[in-house]
């Protein structure tokens, strides 16, 4: 049983995020998508809120579950039985960051392994954070994110 965890924010998920998804979903048994609840941030929408967007824009993916986790990934990938993480590569300038998060991920626990996955190129330069700032802009975003999250922007910042 090849389980994997996709971690992330999802603050709100993007297309490019639903790439990810899709592409490991055809290569893994399962993926459990991660939302993190992390006490630092402040997420424009709530953990539930991400939880559900999640859960809708990947209804018809079969082998996708989504859940929400605090504290350590590590620990969040042994209590799921996953095998490896899953984490997207959108550009080399994401690759610091994530090579690092992947070494220290493994040092803190052994098995931890993550897999980098790259989005469509169409996706390189879609994020989170500047579908917000655009969306708080009144700017379109539609081409972006699922139609859902569109909707729930808009419902968010009206
Ligand atoms: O979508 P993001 O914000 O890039 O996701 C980052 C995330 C949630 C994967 C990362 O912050 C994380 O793993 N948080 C859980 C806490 C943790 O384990 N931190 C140590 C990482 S080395």
């Amino acid at each position: 049983m090849r389980r994997v965890l996709y971690p992330g924010s999802f603050d709100p998920i993007t297309n490019g995020h639903l790439d990810v998804i899709n592409r490991a979903a055809r290569l893994f048994n399962e993926v459990v998508v991660g939302v993190a609840i992390n006490e630092d941030k402040q997420p424009l929408f709530t953990t539930v809120e991400r939880v559900d967007l999640l859960k809708e824009v990947t209804k018809d993916i079969k082998n996708v579950k989504v859940v929400s986790f605090s504290g350590l990934l590590i620990d969040a990938v042994d209590n799921l039985k996953a095998f490896a993480v899953i984490r997207g590569l959108r550009a080399v300038s994401d690759f610091e960051f994530e090579f690092q998060m992947a070494l220290m991920n493994r040092e803190l626990s052994e098995e931890c392994e993550t897999i980098f996955m790259m989005p469509s190129t169409k996706y390189s330069f879609v994020s989170s954070r500047l579908i917000k700032e655009i969306a708080n802009n009144n700017g379109d975003v539609t081409s972006f994110v699922p139609k859902l999250v569109d909707d729930a922007l808009k419902n968010k910042l009206k």
